[in-house]
């Protein structure tokens, strides 16, 4: 489709492992045009997370390849841009709220530097104008002090205010497609409801 922001064509992802090669994603195209919201439904395994982490080049392992097929964001191949452009990609063009937040935050590294370092790479603002921009991110997904939570770790922060912080992190650079890979999940029923509307 012509216009759309993203377009994926035949993108085929195969995990090499000792019984042989494994089509884990065979040929799958979508178009996503701007302002689109695009659902993914599958059964458990059947390739949601990966297909969003191949988009961005961020396999799960060494033994999953990307044989074929194009991604093409606003028309550039991100299949066959370097990886210092792809760093550029993500999170400055293609934000990831990923499945787990737990595994996908740096337990050591506070949780508004986490946003702010993401701030300061793709938009090059100083550490303290970064520092306000990540406070006010904080408050905007939920956070109820977020001048003192900044400095906060993740261990600190229940599964669902991770869940928060890592939507905070996709936010931060106002991307312009934004992946949600089961973004409610850590969320308890009642928050799940109000940040789904229904
Ligand atoms: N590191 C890996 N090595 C080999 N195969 C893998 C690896 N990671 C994922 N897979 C396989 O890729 C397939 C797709 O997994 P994926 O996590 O994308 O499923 P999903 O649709 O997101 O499932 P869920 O709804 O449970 O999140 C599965 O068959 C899984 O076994
Ligand atoms: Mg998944």
């Amino acid at each position: 489709m012509s216009g759309s922001v993203l377009s994926v064509r035949d993108l085929t992802v195969r995990a090499h492992v000792d019984s042989g090669p494994r089509t884990l994603l065979d040929a799958v195209s979508l178009d996503l045009g701007k302002g689109e919201i695009l659902g993914l439904v599958g059964e458990s395994g059947s390739g949601k997370s990966l297909f969003c982490r191949s988009l961005v080049r961020l396999l799960p392992s060494s033994l999953l390849k990307i044989e074929s097929g194009s991604v093409l964001l606003e028309g550039r191949d991100l299949m066959r841009i370097g990886d210092g452009e792809m760093l550029k990609v993500r999170g400055g063009e293609i934000g990831m709220i990923f499945q787990n937040p737990t595994s996908h935050l740096d337990p050591v590294m506070r949780i508004g530097d986490q946003i702010a370092e993401g701030i300061r790479y793709h938009q090059g603002l100083g550490a303290r104008e970064a520092r306000v921009a990540a406070t006010e991110i904080l408050a905007q997904v939920g956070f109820p002090d977020p001048k003192r939570q900044h400095d906060s770790y993740p261990h600190e922060f229940s599964g669902g205010m991770r869940q928060r912080a890592m939507i905070g992190v996709a936010l931060s650079c106002n991307p312009k497609i934004l992946i949600a890979d089961e973004p409610t999940t850590a969320l308890d029923v009642t928050i799940r409801r109000r940040s789904c509307g229904c």
